[in-house]
């Protein structure tokens, strides 16, 4: 089996380039993911850079663009990709090193829709109730893992990663905005409410198609949209 591995060493490469690697087949199994794959390339050439950390679909440090596709590459099954494999970065990210991007402006767009319950003070006895129709609008909102396969993936992030909060944030910003329990409604809906922040995004759909946990950015801005018009 081959894959090729985009390689970038700022203190030697000028560019980007492609590096082929090839890996014995009989070391592959039914059931081994892509990053199972790239450690046996490591153990080629160790200096081949990527994250990765809980190795289950859980941690998000292993995003990467797979034959043009985001993946996370523990969950990716290499049958499941056809040959030869690419694999780059993710894109529209500075690239610090091989496959490692600097994810900094997509953690400051997150960082920037107050991603946590503003609620009214109880007392310590009380709590905030939400009845299970109330929380069941949660779900499809609060499972992401901040991989950034989505946000990295939209045509609208690459071009205005600085102004448009991305995918990714604005999921997070829905979560928030429908909770019943939350008390900035108005003022996270006004934040939201400009034609760079939220209504850049014109529905491409790239961030329902790469999420690895199956969630719906792309319909959760829509409703994001909608009750925009509603309430404000
Ligand atoms: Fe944690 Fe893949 S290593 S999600």
């Amino acid at each position: 089996m081959k894959l090729t591995i985009s390689r970038y060493n700022p203190e030697k490469d000028k560019v980007p380039y492609d590096e082929t690697f090839e890996v014995d087949d009989t070391l592959i199994k039914h059931d081994t993911m892509l990053l199972d794959v790239l450690h046996l390339i490591r153990e080629q050439d160790p200096s081949v850079s990527f994250r990765f950390s809980c190795q289950e679909g859980v941690c998000g440090s292993d995003g990467m663009n797979v034959n043009g596709k985001n993946h996370l590459s523990c969950i990716t099954p290499i049958s499941s990709l056809s040959q030869p494999i690419i694999i780059k970065p993710l894109p529209g990210l500075p690239i610090i090193k091989d496959l490692i991007i600097d994810m900094s402006l997509f953690y400051q767009q997150y960082q920037s829709v107050d991603p946590f319950l503003q609620t009214e003070p109880l007392d310590i006895e009380e709590e905030h109730l939400q009845s299970p129709k109330e929380r069941a609008k949660l779900d499809g909102r609060y499972e992401c893992i901040l991989c950034g396969c989505c946000s990295t993936s939209c045509p609208s992030f690459w071009w205005n990663p600085d102004e448009f909060a991305g995918p990714a944030a604005l999921l997070a910003a829905s979560r928030f905005v429908i909770d019943s329990r939350d008390i900035k409604h108005i003022d996270r809906l006004q934040e939201l409410d400009s034609p760079t922040r939220t209504f850049r995004c014109r529905h491409i759909q790239n961030c329902t198609d790469a999420c690895p946990k199956g969630l719906n950015p792309s319909r959760a801005i829509q409703e994001l949209k909608s009750i925009m018009v509603k309430d404000l």
